[in-house]
């Protein structure tokens, strides 16, 4: 079944191999620069050592398949980083992970977010926009910001649900041509073009 939720420590290579599936250009659009394979593995060999929590999507074989990087930081921050599987991109996986992510982060108070990304990143632009946070320019890297609103009981109560049954969030929805629906178990990821 796919599912949208927290990794285990013992399912961080799954993470890796996600990872390992970007090319070079997507590598540098992650990281900011073109890491080799060596500097993935030392990428997640040093998350595991911190307090990091990958948000994963998780396809019926178990590969992540799209990802949230919640690096958290001092006074109630924490720095995001996106990752989508070419195949499943522009369909609005990253959007779903990433609004599944501030869900978890609001859920813990956590109240300050930030995005680094680099100013040719399109699409990684869009969304931050669209989530309304306000974006800096500093010499071809971004910094996208915003703040959470506090939790309340319902978004607690969502938050819950969604993490500790796996549900498939109902606001994932994918966009095809001009339709958009709910995804389905039986729907499949598309080929997508180089973004
Ligand atoms: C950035 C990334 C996560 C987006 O994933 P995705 O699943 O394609 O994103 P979505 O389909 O949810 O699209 C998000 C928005 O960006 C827009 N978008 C997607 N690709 C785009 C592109 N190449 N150019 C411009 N806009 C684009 C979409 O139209 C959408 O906006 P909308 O909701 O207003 O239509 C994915 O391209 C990726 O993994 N890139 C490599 C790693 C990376 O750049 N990470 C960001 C560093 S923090």
């Amino acid at each position: 079944m796919r599912c949208m939720r927290i990794l285990r420590e013992s399912e961080m290579p799954r993470y890796r191999e996600h990872l390992l599936r970007l090319d070079a250009k997507d590598r540098r659009m992650r990281f900011g620069s073109s890491l080799d394979n060596a500097g993935i593995e030392a990428h997640v060999q040093h998350l595991r050592e911190r307090a990091d929590r990958i948000l994963a999507l998780l396809d019926e074989f178990g590969r992540v398949v799209a990802a949230v990087h919640i690096a958290l930081l001092e006074a109630a921050a924490a720095e995001l980083g996106v990752t989508v599987d070419r195949r499943w991109r522009g369909r609005g996986v990253g959007r779903a992970v990433f609004e599944q992510a501030l869900s978890w982060l609001r859920c813990r108070g956590i109240r300050r977010v930030f995005l680094v990304f680099l100013s040719e990143n399109r699409a990684m632009r869009t969304l931050a926009r669209a989530f309304g946070m306000s974006i800096q320019n500093d010499a071809g890297e971004m910094t996208a910001e915003m703040t959470l609103p506090l939790p309340t009981p319902f978004s607690v109560l969502w938050e819950l649900i969604v993490e500790y049954a796996g549900l498939w969030p109902t606001s994932l929805r994918l966009a095809e041509g001009d339709r958009v629906f709910v995804l389905q178990p039986g729907i499949q990821p598309s080929v997508q073009p180089a973004v």
